[in-house]
Order: structure tokens, then C-alpha cells, then sequence
């Protein structure tokens, strides 16, 4: 098993991260999409990550061939998907899993969806049962409830109108694909709008997709969708466990250059900022999506109560947790019921791992409360097989009292495979180890 040890450090942080790879949601839809065209999808700064490598190797078993390019990645598309000769691994990433499964039920073919054993007991009913009840024929363990997942695609689903409870953006790409191979005219809602790089990326490929904010309405797709030309921007998720580093660190100003800043991505910024640290936005070019870079500086944090917007800062919420442990006052965070069924149960894991750090932290069913303090104590902590937080743990080292170590995180390299790299450079030493399991 590895192991993290992050020490605590005094010197604040300053310069600027240009090296952290490239956004997770949109490298997964860049392999997934390429195959809606007839030609090749040039791709720069592609996530060499788990996650989305396991989204590319599907798209190669799928009929796509891949060339590394300096800096990226070419997809050349099959002219038709092909049924597999094996099953589709999609690792830990619950977004290749569900977006594939809406792209495959649209399809002819028998496709079989696994994944590791965290992602094998997330829900897949969000996305079998809408699925379902336009014709796919999925099954899967538990009567379709989770993976593995098998489908049996025939290629003619219906149309249809579709109004979904739970804000996914998961679920929204699964229809929306689904509503691409589906006859006739689609549309979909959903209770607050989720992250919308696919409404983006797609209309950019020429989709018949037309988004009023509430509903998209999609049209069938009748030809090949031109192929995707992009630089995926830096992901300004794991962008925001250094802007936690440099708000938590007195005397850093640290800039993050190169994320996107799209608003359904940088909420969590919104959050430090309404916390006392002075964070500037600076909106460079708008391709796809708004990019620039991101300034963070050191201030005294004072809590604060989150409850609205949660799905545009759901992959924070770790990371910010950290901050609640060193804010004046008792933060909480409600109406985020959705946290566990993340990587790992995550309002558990944050709440349990803040207890051993001696922090008076507690659980609410669709959050948590965090009192904070002016250190905490250094100890051994578990990511629970999550990388979000295995590295939102690292960060707390630097307001700790000793160092803290942080087991299981090989898994960090789902998302953020140099995250060490740069946590060293910038925060001071994290000691790599491996033990016996
Ligand atoms: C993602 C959507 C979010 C997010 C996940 C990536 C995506 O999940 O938590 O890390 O790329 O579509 P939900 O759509 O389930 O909210």
C-alpha cells in the first residue's frame, strides 16, 4: 500500500502552478465525443490520468485508434462503434461508466461496463433507469442498481422528455447522448444545473442542441459530428488543493494559471473568497470554455454555512472541509446528500478523518458541521480509496501540529498523477512510501 507523509511548513507560497494536468471532465468527454465524428479529434493537454485513460482504452475497444502527439493525443474514430471482444474497464471513474452507458445504449451492439471494487457499488440506477424507460435494455447486478453493467444495444430508442431529480452532469451526458442515437426530438431538465462542458463541447461539433439554461433540447443525430480540436484546459479541481495550500499559509499569493473558468467549475473559489481570502479571476481567452488564470492570496478565514450551488462544488467539498478545520467559527455544509456516493462515502470519510485530527467535526445526513481551530493534530489518516481526499489530507498537514500521514493513496493518480511533484515544490516535503498491505 502507499503511503503519504506531508510535514508541516511555515513559508508561504508563492509563484505560480503551470503544470497541473489537464480537466478530468472534459479529457473524459474529448474520448468519448471523438467518436461521434467521422474524423479525426486532435487533443492537447489530454488527462494522462487513470480515470481518463481508462475512458481512451474504451474508446480504442470501441474501434478508435490513438496516436500520441507532442503535448496531446489524436482519436481517429472507427466509421461504425464496434462490439467489443472484451469487456469495457472503466477503473474507478464513475463518469466514463455512466456516459458510456447512455453513448452504448443508443448503439447496436452488447457492451459489458466494469469497474474497480469502489466503483462497483456506486449507483448506476440514476442513469438505467432513464435509460430504461426509452427502450435500452440494460441489466446489471441488483436488477441494473450497480456494475457490472451489460447492454444490449438495438439502435432504436425513443425520443423523449426527461426531467431528472438529481443535479448530474453524468446523468444529463448520458441522455444527451442517448437523445443524439434516439428518432425524433429530445429534451431534458434537471432540478439546478449541473457542470455543462458537454452542451459546449457538443454544439461546438455541430450537435442539434440548444440549451435555454433549464432544458436542452436535443435533436437526432443524422451525420458524423465534426471532429474536436481543443486544448483541454487545467483542471481547477485539483487547482483548488493548492488555493486551500496558499489560503491556509499566511504570506502566500499564488497564481493557478490555465483552468477553465467556466462558473459550473470555480465555485468553490466563490466560497474561499466569501471566507476572507482575496482570490482574483482573470479570464485570458474563451474557447469552448472561459480560461485564465486563478490568484489566491492569504487572509484569515472566517467559517461560513454552504448550502446552495452544491453541484458546482461537490469535488471541493474535501478541500474546503480542510479550510473549515482553520476558519474562525463553526462552517457547515447541507443539502449534499450526493457526497456519499462519490469515490468513497465522502461525508464519512472527511468527518472521520477531521475526528483523528482532533477537529470537532460532525456528520449531518446531507452534510457536515466543522469547528475551527488554530491547528490540528498530526496523525494517521485514511483516504478510504479516494484521491480527493487522500490529497485534501495532505493539505492539512500545513496547519497541523506534526505531520500527517496519509494511507492508500495510490489512488490519487485517478486524477492528479504529478500531485506529489507539485505539492513538493510548492507546500515543502511529502514523503512517498510504499508498505505491505
Ligand atoms: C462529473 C460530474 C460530477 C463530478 C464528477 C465529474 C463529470 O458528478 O462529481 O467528478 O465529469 O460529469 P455528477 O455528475 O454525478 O454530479
Amino acid at each position: 500500500m502507499k503511503l503519504f507523509t506531508a510535514g508541516r511548513r511555515l513559508r508561504p507560497l508563492n509563484g505560480s502552478v503551470d503544470s497541473l494536468a489537464g480537466d478530468k471532465s472534459i479529457s473524459h468527454r474529448c474520448a468519448i465525443f471523438s467518436l461521434l465524428s467521422d474524423r479525426p479529434s486532435r487533443i492537447s493537454n489530454f488527462l494522462e490520468a487513470e480515470d481518463t485513460l481508462h475512458s481512451l482504452q474504451i474508446a480504442k475497444e470501441l474501434g478508435a485508434t490513438v496516436k500520441s502527439e507532442s503535448g496531446g493525443v489524436v482519436i481517429i474514430p472507427p466509421k461504425e462503434i464496434e462490439e467489443p471482444r472484451t469487456i469495457l474497464d472503466c477503473g474507478n471513474a464513475g463518469t466514463a461508466m455512466r456516459i458510456y452507458t447512455g453513448l452504448l445504449a443508443a448503439r447496436k451492439g452488447f457492451f459489458v461496463l466494469s469497474g474497480d471494487r469502489y466503483l462497483n457499488n456506486r449507483p448506476m440506477k440514476r442513469v438505467v433507469d432513464p435509460l430504461r424507460s426509452i427502450g435500452a435494455e440494460i441489466y446489471g447486478r441488483e436488477e441494473g442498481a450497480f456494475a457490472p453493467i451489460a447492454i444490449h444495444g438495438r439502435g432504436d430508442l425513443s425520443p423523449f422528455e426527461f426531467h431528472s431529480a438529481i443535479s448530474s452532469a453524468q446523468v444529463k451526458t448520458a441522455m444527451i447522448l442517448a437523445a443524439l442515437g434516439a428518432k425524433g426530438k429530445s429534451s431534458f431538465s434537471e432540478s439546478f444545473p449541473s457542470r455543462d462542458h458537454t452542451e459546449r463541447m457538443l454544439l461546438s461539433m455541430g450537435a442539434g442542441i440548444k440549451s435555454d439554461g433549464h432544458k436542452i433540447a436535443v435533436a437526432e443525430m443524422k451525420s458524423p459530428l465534426k471532429p474536436l480540436e481543443i486544448t483541454v484546459p487545467s483542471d481547477p479541481s485539483s487547482g483548488f488543493f493548492f488555493a486551500a495550500a496558499a489560503a491556509l499559509t499566511e504570506g502566500s499569493n499564488l497564481l493557478i494559471r490555465n483552468v477553465t473558468l467556466n462558473p459550473t467549475r470555480i465555485e468553490a473559489y466563490r466560497i474561499l473568497e466569501k471566507m476572507g481570502a482575496k482570490v482574483d479571476f482573470i479570464e485570458r481567452e474563451n474557447r469552448y470554455e472561459p480560461i485564465g488564470d486563478i490568484r489566491v492570496r492569504h487572509a484569515s478565514l472566517r467559517a461560513i454555512d454552504v448550502s446552495e450551488k452544491i453541484p458546482w462544488l461537490i469535488d471541493e467539498l474535501p478541500a474546503l472541509a480542510i479550510l473549515f478545520a482553520r476558519a474562525e467559527g463553526i462552517s457547515s455544509v447541507t443539502g449534499a446528500s450526493e457526497l456519499r456516493v462519490k469515490e468513497s462515502d465522502r461525508i464519512k470519510s472527511i468527518v472521520a478523518n477531521l475526528v483523528k485530527c482532533g477537529v470537532n467535526a460532525k456528520e449531518l445526513s446531507d452534510g457536515f458541521t466543522i469547528e475551527g481551530q488554530k491547528q490540528i493534530r498530526g496523525t494517521e489518516v485514511d483516504s478510504f480509496g479516494d484521491h480527493r481526499v487522500a490529497m485534501s489530507f495532505a493539505i492539512a498537514a500545513l496547519i497541523s501540529d506534526s505531520e500527517i500521514t496519509v494511507r492508500d493513496t495510490k489512488c490519487v493518480n485517478t486524477s492528479f498523477p504529478n500531485f506529489a511533484e507539485i505539492f513538493s515544490a510548492l507546500c515543502g516535503d511529502l514523503k512517498e512510501r510504499e508498505i505491505a498491505d
